[in-house]
């Protein structure tokens, strides 16, 4: 595994779109793997930076997102595909992005299209992840197989208290697509985004502590090429 660390989150964030935007550069028509969350968002703002300065160009790559909440549609503010479309893919030119289709009216043939759709692209170059305080990735949550694909999860009460401020006064998703452990762990290059001294402890459980499905990303230790990129409060007790 190869760590960076950086002084603070532009930095991480920096350090991080330099790795994906030679991604693209050695390879043009790459397939990136995404996420959504807090910790990308500095990324895709340099990504974009940096497209309007013409030095990458997405005209060929292909994404695939991790997750999708079930029930909400591109037009939904709370959706990742309006997450993804307004805080990345609209601002520069890559034409073709997939994630799973949240409004999918049934739930485990879009399971199966979803995985068929990574696989038909030649699977993963670089997947992009973040990480949850208690060792997530994507919506695999503690006690999550490491042998899954794309399936459909039903939240926990503790991911459903922690999303409830981002829907007032409206009912909020109970379940979700996500690619599992199994598709995760497919992609060529893995790129584990952090920052903050609140995720120090878990990045200390997911790389010093035992792999073990209780904290999902420590099966990211037997991976063959992980880059870690956090800043220093992140990886202060590594
Ligand atoms: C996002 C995702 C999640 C986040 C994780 C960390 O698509 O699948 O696993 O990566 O919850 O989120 P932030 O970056 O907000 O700390």
């Amino acid at each position: 595994m190869r760590i960076y660390t950086a002084e603070n989150y532009d930095d991480m964030s920096r350090k991080a779109a330099n790795i994906l935007s030679a991604q693209v550069i050695l390879k043009p028509n790459c397939v990136l793997g995404l996420a959504t969350g807090s910790t990308p968002l500095g990324i895709y703002r340099q990504l974009i930076e940096w497209y309007n300065k013409g030095d990458v160009d997405f005209s060929e790559a292909r994404s695939v997102n991790l997750d999708e909440y079930v029930g909400l549609g591109p037009d939904d503010d709370q959706s990742y595909r309006w997450f993804m479309n307004e805080n990345f893919f609209r601002h520069i030119n890559i034409k073709h992005t997939d994630l799973p289709d949240g409004l999918a009216a049934d739930p485990a043939a879009e399971c199966i299209r979803y995985e068929s759709v990574i696989a038909s692209h030649g699977g993963v170059d670089m997947q992009l992840l973040g990480l949850g305080h208690n060792g997530h990735i994507g919506f695999n949550e503690p006690g999550a197989s490491f042998e899954t694909g794309v399936h459909h999860v039903k939240l926990t009460e503790a991911t459903l208290k922690a999303n409830k401020r981002f829907f007032p006064g409206r009912e909020q998703p109970t379940s979700a697509f996500t690619m599992g452990i199994r598709s995760i762990m497919q992609a060529r290059r893995i790129l584990l985004v952090v920052s903050g001294k609140d995720k120090a402890e878990i990045v200390r459980r997911v790389f010093k502590g035992a792999v073990t499905s209780e904290v999902p990303a420590s099966i990211l230790q037997i991976h063959n090429n992980v880059t870690l990129v956090g800043d220093r409060e992140a990886l202060s007790l590594l």
